[in-house]
């Protein structure tokens, strides 16, 4: 890849704001270049898979995931967060997340939202027919934006989060948690503890102005067999969101239920709901 390469994707990125195909002759026009010299690179670019050309009666290009991660894997290292990229450690519906390293040899967590992306829909029979919406680049970019405000915000406020360290358009890089999520465990040695510690961070998180929204064992990771750290925020809403208290309660059944069938602890459950909508009303008051 040259730099110019890397232009053509970013003058399609920025055509893709207002345009859904962007066309050789625009980006010519736009990069000041001749229309056979940006044909060739588009070439390039398209066998390399980090663009695409919809079918259909407007001849043109538009950016897939591999283009933007490219451009955000590019800005990330030009800022010394990232230097190296390792494996894959979690898939999700909406993303993945890698290992990587800092320039300055520190290990962390890259997550690249890929919302709407046909690699993660489970039965897609004829991929190359099913259209990469530029709509969801534009959603993977406000998705992560949106879970990074929230790790800012639950950090200042010592919730037990990933630390936020950066993010560029789709890509969110954290602190790497060791550890493995709750249903992984088979058994867990002070699950009366564990359990108190989540509903404290979920209190904890709520004064602070933030509702998790996805909460479930599976987004709570365990370190060292007795530490809690909650992951996946981008759901997150305020306290003030009209649906609030549902989603909390909701949060707060799916760990109940949890510990309750898994690891057999009696809990009085009105008495939960009670103590963290209260609090959810105080904050409302404020
Ligand atoms: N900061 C992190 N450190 C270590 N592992 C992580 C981290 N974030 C995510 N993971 C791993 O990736 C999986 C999916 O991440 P998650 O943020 O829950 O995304 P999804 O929305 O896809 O569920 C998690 O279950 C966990 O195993
Ligand atoms: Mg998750």
């Amino acid at each position: 890849m040259t730099d110019d390469h890397v232009m053509i994707l970013r003058t399609i990125e920025d055509f893709m704001r207002s345009k859904y195909i962007v066309s050789i002759e625009q980006i010519a026009r736009k990069t000041n270049k001749s229309r056979e010299y940006i044909s060739k690179l588009i070439d390039e670019l398209h066998s390399k898979h980090l663009i695409w050309a919809p079918k259909g009666r407007e001849k043109g290009f538009t950016l897939n995931f591999n283009g933007l991660d490219t451009l955000a894997l590019i800005a990330l290292s030009r800022r010394g967060i990232l230097s190296f990229i390792g494996s894959k450690i979690g898939i999700g519906k909406e993303a993945e997340i890698y290992v990587g390293m800092t320039s300055e040899k520190n290990v962390v967590a890259v997550k690249f939202y890929r919302i709407g992306s046909p690699s993660m829909k489970k039965y897609v029979r004829f991929r190359d027919e099913v259209i990469t919406h530029p709509s969801y680049l534009e959603a993977s970019k406000r998705t992560a934006a949106k879970e990074i405000e929230a790790l800012k915000i639950l950090s200042l406020n010592n919730v037990p989060s990933p630390l936020p360290i950066s993010r560029n358009r789709h890509v969110i890089v954290t602190s790497l948690i060791e550890g493995d999520p709750l249903p992984k465990i088979k058994k867990l040695e002070r699950p009366v503890r564990i359990f108190e510690s989540i509903i404290n961070s979920i209190e904890m998180a709520l004064e602070a102005g933030v509702i998790h929204c996805d909460l479930s064992a599976y987004n709570v990771l365990l370190k060292n067999n007795d530490e809690i750290v909650i992951i996946d925020w981008p759901q997150w809403v305020r306290p003030t969101h009209r649906m609030a208290e549902r989603y909390l309660v909701r949060d707060l059944s799916n760990i109940i239920d949890f510990f309750v069938k898994r690891h057999h602890l009696i809990i009085n459950r009105d008495k939960y709901f009670e103590v963290l909508t209260n609090k959810l009303r105080e904050y409302r008051k404020r």
